[in-house]
């Protein structure tokens, strides 16, 4: 398909002058260029330029819900762009789709009298619910009510606002200052529990720091809480039970918004169609992207309850928007997506598929295989060397990264997260035989990484 002088002018070209989005510039160069895929083969498969046939294990960055090669998606964007290619929601403007799509989105997430702006990512949406957050105090006679509470381990985006509430390494080096009045707490991981206790034996600490928080910096002080129901790029980490009750307490004794970033877990990743319905626990502002077209198009949203609207409606305007704000053809493309999510019970789906993705894995018995966690489809393996003390590698021995090296080798585009997790987050329309060889494949991967490393 590609002869290999062809290739080769396309790594030289993407080296000189592609700035890629988060990756390793030293790796790159030492491949001698990126990865180039040119085509998807079926609904998990792509194809890279050589021809050699990969399985996208993380469905991109956790969002291919529907699969590769849905014809539907490109007609409802053919259509759409022939109708109306663009129309701006600034100035009172709007569309049928963008209001079709408000409305859908409204009636399906677990917010009262829930209105809906949209963005064109996660990013985007993270700054828009935090610039809510602020804004709904300020109206309500407390701007000094602005700070913004986040937890370890978060991944938010890497716009300004939403890079400040992100805490992982690497994020802040270089880039500050970042915004001010942005603070965080210890996120819950009963496998790794940073207050030393053991699962089911404790008086969820990781909650508490929450009260501890707000206190230390006044409650008068402290505009939200922000968390993603399930911990995305900081390694598919699944809360205690209650934890989340608990922290809604908290929130409603300190008079305090609950944001949650459903960036991933939106729209029936986790096996619900979304993360926090795990719950029970309703937040006061939701921020999607992401599944809402399964990366088709580029579009996110922001969820807000009636109560928050509330003092912007008095106030006459949200003085706050994007050029692609209501995109039509992303409105269409997503709608048309979420009407297959549904038609297809891709929810339901997901939650199975991931309980039988999770127990394949755990059948292989792989001493360092320390923890196979997630719900539904958005999952990670917790590599480790000891088991028994829950004690993962030195940071230098680099073993997911080595493993995700030999997956490539193997056929998989196979994810390394932070300490030593692996990604598994695969299309909602996978098949048990997918599973089977997607595991099969990352066995041998991971049996081969650590017969090197030790
Ligand atoms: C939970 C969460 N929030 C926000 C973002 C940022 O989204 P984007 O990259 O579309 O700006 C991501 C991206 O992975 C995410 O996982």
């Amino acid at each position: 398909m590609y002869s290999e002088d062809k290739i080769a002018e396309m790594k030289q070209d993407d080296l000189k002058y592609h700035l890629h989005a988060t990756s390793s510039i030293t790796d790159m160069e030492a491949w001698g260029g990126p990865r180039i895929i040119a085509e998807a083969v079926d609904h998990i498969r792509v194809k890279s330029v050589e021809g050699k046939t990969y399985i996208d294990c993380g469905a991109g960055l956790w969002l291919n819900d529907v699969g590769f090669g849905r014809k539907e998606l490109g007609e409802a964007a053919r259509v759409q762009m022939e109708k109306l290619s663009y129309l701006q929601s600034f100035n009172g403007y709007s569309h049928p789709g963008v209001i079709e799509l408000a409305k859908k989105v409204a009636n399906m997430v677990p917010l009262d009298e829930a209105k809906i702006f949209f963005t064109s990512g996660g990013s985007e949406s993270n700054d828009t619910a935090y610039k809510l957050a602020r804004v709904y105090w300020y109206l309500k006679g407390q701007p000094q009510k602005n700070h913004i509470i986040g937890r370890t381990k978060a991944y938010h985006g890497v716009s300004y606002g939403a890079v400040s509430a992100t805490s992982l390494p690497g994020f802040w080096d270089g880039f500050r200052p970042l915004v001010p009045n942005f603070e965080h707490i210890g996120h819950p991981h009963c496998y790794f529990c940073a207050w030393g206790k053991k699962e089911g034996n404790c008086s969820l600490e990781c909650a508490d720091a929450l009260e501890q928080k707000i206190l230390e910096l006044g409650p008068h002080n402290v505009a939200a809480f922000t968390a993603e129901p399930i911990i995305g790029t900081g390694g598919a980490i699944v809360p205690p039970d209650r934890y989340y009750q608990k922290i809604k307490e908290i929130c409603e004794e300190y008079d305090v918004l609950f944001i949650a970033d459903e960036v991933i877990c939106g729209f029936g990743r986790t096996g619900k169609m979304f993360g926090i319905e795990h719950w029970g626990v309703k937040p006061d502002i939701m921020m999607l992207a992401k599944g809402i077209t399964s990366g088709y198009f580029p579009v996110g949203a922001v969820a807000l309850s009636g109560e928050v609207y509330e003092p912007i409606h008095k106030f006459g305007t949200f003085k706050h928007g994007y050029t692609y704000s209501g995109h039509p053809v992303g409105c269409a493309v997503a709608l048309r997506n979420l009407t297959i999510i549904e038609e297809e019970n891709l929810v339901a789906n997901a939650a199975e598929k991931g309980e039988l993705l999770r127990s394949k894995i755990r059948e292989l018995g792989l001493p360092c295989i320390g923890e196979v966690r997630g719900k539904g489809l958005m999952n990670a393996v917790q590599l480790v060397r000891d088991p028994d003390t829950h004690t993962i590698f030195d940071a230098k021995v680099g073993f997911a990264n080595l493993v995700s090296m030999i997956a490539w080798e193997n056929g998989l585009m196979l994810r390394p997260l932070i300490d030593d997790g692996l990604q598994l987050s695969p299309t909602l329309v996978i098949t048990e035989a997918d599973i089977d060889e997607l595991v099969e494949k990352m066995a041998v991967s991971i049996k081969e990484a650590y017969r090197r490393i030790i």
